[in-house]
């Protein structure tokens, strides 16, 4: 029983999409070989050269901050550095904490590294949004077909119209809210879609700190298809839910860190994920200098604080 139209157009299975697939996702900690790390080296120089050339083909003036051309690098990471946000899985677990039965949607779900996690904890319905047809079809596939699919954006009305009123237990989303042009409508949305009593959980990147300043400075500039971001801090938050039934009931910077076996799989994990044409010293150097790293059980710990918050539907 669904009231969600999948409106994604599939793409066809030849053997360079197969390879866009990342590996099950575990919350095992998993080696990769340096001689992978050589083979990724190479596929994400060749998908870099395909980008660049998708963009230059691209008309002037065209926005082009695209998923699309960036789908490709971005499932690329997620091969070469399994491991590395495992933190925040666990960390919106808490935060959601899902009992069993719930029905979830995910927003700008990407390619699947919550989603398909919120599988393997509910029984119920979990649908997928995203504007990206790119990132959804690599979604579908780490998913094995299992999330409903939903290619349009939260602060469309009509895209969100196939989700019907009250419908939804949890709403949740993460590292992509800042991507949304029109925050207020998506909120309304959020709160039409939820049952009351029920919770939109997300994290984003907190206006107003280093991580802002890094993706507005750096990723701004060096990424190939820029980066454009309207960011959220607690402030912003009760501004844009107001007079709506959402009622704030926690918010808190959560000190995560994205852990690396070696400075060249950051390198690499970051020039897929933020499509970057740069040397390898390049990203680690400006990775050291905006954000830092630590050490734990000998692995690298690159700081990546989010803002969690919680809103519940009154
Ligand atoms: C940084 S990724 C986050 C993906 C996923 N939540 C994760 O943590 O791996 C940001 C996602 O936001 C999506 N996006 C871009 N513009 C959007 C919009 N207006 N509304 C919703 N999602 C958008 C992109 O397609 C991309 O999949």
């Amino acid at each position: 029983m669904s009231d969600v139209k999948c409106s994604l157009v599939r793409i066809p299975k030849t053997e360079e999409t197969k390879t866009l697939i990342p590996p099950a996702m575990s919350l095992e900690t998993q080696e990769i070989p340096m001689n992978n790390l050589e083979v990724y080296r190479h596929r994400l120089d060749c998908e870099l050269q395909r980008a660049k050339a998708r963009l230059a083909e691209l008309p002037v003036g065209e926005a082009i901050e695209d998923f699309d051309i960036r789908g490709e690098l971005y499932g690329l990471a997620c091969e070469i550095a399994p491991r590395a946000r495992q933190g925040d899985l666990l960390a919106m677990r808490e935060w959601m904490n899902i009992r069993g039965n719930e029905r979830i949607v995910d927003l700008a779900a990407g390619t699947g590294f919550f989603t398909k996690d919120f599988l393997s904890q509910t029984a119920g319905e979990v649908i997928a949004v995203d504007p990206s047809q790119m990132q959804l079809g690599v979604l579908d596939k780490v998913c094995a077909g299992r999330a409903r699919l939903l290619l349009g954006s939260p602060d469309s009305q009509q895209d969100m119209s196939v989700i019907s009123d009250t419908s939804v237990d949890v709403v949740s989303s993460f590292g992509g809210l800042h991507h949304v042009a029109d925050q207020r409508t998506m909120l309304e949305e959020v709160a039409r879609i939820l049952k009351p009593g029920g919770q939109f959980t997300a994290a984003d990147v907190c206006a107003n700190t280093a991580l802002a300043r890094h993706f507005d400075e750096f990723v701004a500039a060096k990424c190939l298809t820029g980066h454009t971001a309207q960011w959220l801090d607690e402030a912003k938050l009760r501004e844009l839910a107001s007079g709506l039934p959402l009622q704030l009931e926690r918010v808190a910077t959560v000190p995560l860190t994205w852990k690396f076996a070696s400075p060249t799989e950051i390198a690499l994990f970051f020039k897929g994920l933020h499509a970057y044409d740069l040397s390898e010293q390049e990203i680690i150097e400006d990775l050291k200098a905006a954000l830092g790293f630590t050490t734990e059980n000998g692995l690298i710990c690159l700081n990546w604080p989010m803002v969690f918050f919680r809103f519940v539907r009154i």
